[in-house]
């Protein structure tokens, strides 16, 4: 079983042919509220690919809680540990989609309800997965007792450190893939830049996505890239979520580090061709039909 603990966000989001400069007003093309959340995009890609997924999160008691509650579960995701909080409200995230790309500003809301003691609770369901997956889009304190438990439980984790935070170097030895995007990386290589032992432990650890340019990794010191697919990109929101959750279902069926990215690179390339966070997401068939082209 796959486990993803991290956001819920309901988007907010606008299509627009004009980018509004500070103080200007312009109209735009569409607007639509769809599912999304780093956490819960990654655990929607999981499970559409087919994997066994539980989700643990925090949503408001409000419309677009329960909505998205609803929605999580007519995908068979568990949401036994999604509970709906009295103060604080569904995470938000506006987006305005522009020529394919995107600005996001999340309101985490009820997010932040996911404290360090709330996931000391569930540490039963944490150590019975096979895989944890976990983002920034929490408290950082949160993230650091789910990999402590993680790591006492002997269970395999990705951390897609998104968007960006310090990673203390005590994190390092419980996770067990780090996948930044290349902006990510940047920030993770200054951050050490000066510690050659870190950048060496880690450097089997990364997974660095890079749109378009495909997916680094190292084999020893070799730097191997997965090329990316040509898709028509109509929405790259969720793109990273979809890699990351596809990841996570290839590597738990028991595929090497390569073969895991040259899976979870088609599913997100599919992503990226329609409007929304989740909406892109192929199931396992859609990622096959590409594998045979
Ligand atoms: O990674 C994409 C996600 O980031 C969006 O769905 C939005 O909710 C923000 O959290
Ligand atoms: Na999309």
């Amino acid at each position: 079983m796959i486990t993803v603990l991290g956001s819920i966000n309901m988007d907010l989001v606008t299509i627009t042919n004009k980018d509004p400069l500070l103080g200007e007003t312009v109209i735009g093309e569409h607007f639509s509220t769809i599912p999304g959340g780093k956490g819960a995009n990654q655990a929607v890609a999981a499970a559409k690919l087919g994997a066994e997924v539980q989700m643990i999160g925090r949503v408001g008691d409000d419309l677009f809680g329960n909505e998205y509650l609803t929605h999580l579960r007519n995908l068979g995701i568990s949401t036994d540990s999604v509970k709906p909080v009295t103060h604080g409200k569904t995470g938000i995230a506006s987006i305005t989609v522009y020529e394919g790309d995107n600005k996001i500003i999340v309101v985490p809301g009820a997010n932040l309800q996911l404290t360090p003691n709330v996931v000391e609770e569930y540490k039963e369901e944490i150590v019975k997965s096979d895989w944890l997956l976990l983002q920034f889009e929490i408290p950082l304190e949160s993230v650091e007792k789910a990999l402590e438990i993680a790591h006492q439980g002997g269970v395999k984790v990705i951390l897609n450190p998104a968007p960006f935070e310090q990673i203390p170097k005590h994190w390092f030895e419980m996770i067990t893939y780090l996948t930044p995007n290349e902006y990510e990386a940047e920030e993770l290589f200054s951050l050490y830049k000066n510690d050659q032992d870190v950048l060496n432990s880690l450097i089997d650890k990364l997974v660095i996505t890079k749109g378009a340019q495909g997916v680094l990794l190292y084999d020893g010191k070799k730097e191997v890239t997965i090329p990316a697919l040509k898709v028509e990109t109509v929405d790259t929101t969720g793109a990273g979520d979809t890699f990351n959750g596809a990841l996570a279902v290839a590597l738990s069926e028991g595929n090497d580090l390569k073969s895991a990215c040259e899976f979870a690179v088609k599913a997100a390339a599919l992503s990226v061709t329609k409007l929304g966070a989740q909406s892109g997401m192929p199931s396992r068939d859609e990622v096959n039909r590409l594998q045979e082209k």
